[in-house]
């Protein structure tokens, strides 16, 4: 089987890239990413070396051969949060949306059999009346939850005119430690404040409700996708568990159980938040029964916590850091790096593609 992965370089990439790599050990994967947060490692390890190869493209500009002998798209590619989404609107709507239908159209055309969207529950954006379900009507506050919302209107409509089976797999918000790791995930962002500050400081009154999943248990959803039974030409489905709907400050809880001597500051004169939804995942569990989520919340901790401390993390100022996906856009800006429209301006952007990809030799 040949697996083409758009975004493969992110946060979420290394661990879907593993994941297959492991459960489906005969395939070939082409990971196609424009290499935003390439520089940004927390491991030794490049996590390109399980692609078979790496094809440094913007998902913008993709051609119909690229897509030659493919059987299955993970399309994981996106401007992939809120504040990102604030900074950088139109782009958003660029790659999120539209970027993602034509790589859905060029991948339809070419006989692919499998697209795998990575949407996002952030569609639900502000829902008080109990945990939402795939049928329930979507209230995307953002630019960032809007274009998804945009995406997975536009590949129902591709899936009606195409063989090809799409699965827009609603994610929680994600957690868990990455070769290339992020400190804008609330889970994420709390061990980190513990580790580095001895607090962890909520800037909500802790009373919003946020799902989450763990980057590993999001890979064996994707696997699921990509093997689903096809009495559905489209899917959108909610991917998490009941277990991990949580209010933010169970999540900080959580971090100070784990951390004995952590401090939690709530901030209870905080206006509410405007994003705060539950899930449903019924259809998940039903459809999805052997791929369930597995991490627990204290195992996640733990995993954040000590990829954190073997990658040698104990930056107080990490907000500032490149481990803050803005940040390094913002910075890629101002250096003159990217130009407005996130796009390369430096020499990589003007080299034949072929030059640009990278056949990787896997170890036997
Ligand atoms: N992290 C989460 O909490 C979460 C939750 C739900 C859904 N998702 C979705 O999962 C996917 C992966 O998320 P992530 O956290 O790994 O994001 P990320 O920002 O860490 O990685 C995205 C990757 O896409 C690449 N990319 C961005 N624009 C591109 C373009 N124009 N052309 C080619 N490559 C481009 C970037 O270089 C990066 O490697 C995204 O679609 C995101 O919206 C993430």
């Amino acid at each position: 089987m040949n697996i083409m992965i758009t975004g493969n370089m992110g946060y979420v990439g290394p661990a879907v890239v593993s994941h297959i790599r492991q459960q489906l050990d005969d395939c070939t994967i082409i990971g196609v990413d424009t290499g935003l947060f390439g520089h940004c490692l927390t491991e030794p390890c490049l996590p390109e070396h399980l692609v078979d190869v790496q094809i440094f493209s913007d998902v913008r500009d993709l051609t119909p051969d690229l897509f030659s002998g493919i059987d299955a798209v993970i399309h994981l590619a996106a401007i992939s949060n809120d504040p990102m989404g604030v900074r950088f609107e139109k782009v958003t709507d660029e790659i999120n949306h539209r970027a993602t239908l034509r790589t859905a159209e060029l991948a339809a055309e070419s006989g692919v059999g499998r697209f795998v969207f990575a949407s996002s529950c952030s569609m639900y954006g502000y829902a008080e009346a109990g945990a939402r379900r795939e049928t329930d009507p979507l209230n995307p506050l953002t630019a960032y939850a809007r274009s998804k919302v945009a995406a997975e209107a536009g590949l129902r409509d591709i899936s009606t005119r195409t063989n090809m089976i799409i699965t827009a797999l609603r994610f929680s918000t994600a957690c868990g430690f990455s070769g290339r790791m992020r400190l804008d995930l609330v889970l994420n962002d709390f061990v980190a404040s513990a580790l580095s500050t001895g607090r962890v400081s909520v800037l909500s009154d802790g009373s919003p409700w946020r799902p989450l999943i763990h980057v590993r248990d999001m890979a064996r959803a994707i696997e699921w996708a990509l093997q689903r039974a096809e009495h559905d030409g489209f899917l959108a489905i909610n991917v998490g568990c009941e277990e991990w709907n949580y209010q933010v400050r169970e999540l900080a809880e959580a971090v100070k159980a784990a951390m004995p001597g952590v401090d939690v500051d709530i901030n209870a004169n905080a206006p509410p938040d405007k994003r705060s939804y539950r899930v449903n995942f019924d259809l998940f569990r039903s459809l999805a029964p052997d791929h369930q989520p597995r991490m627990t919340l204290p195992a996640a901790v733990a995993d954040i916590h000590d990829g954190l401390m073997v990658s040698g993390f104990k930056d107080a100022n990490y907000r500032s850091s490149d481990l803050v996906r803005l940040n390094v856009l913002t910075r890629g800006i101002e250096s003159g790096l990217l130009d407005d429209d996130v796009r390369w301006l430096d020499r990589r952007s003007v080299l034949p593609r072929d030059q640009l990809s990278l056949p990787l030799r896997r170890e036997a």
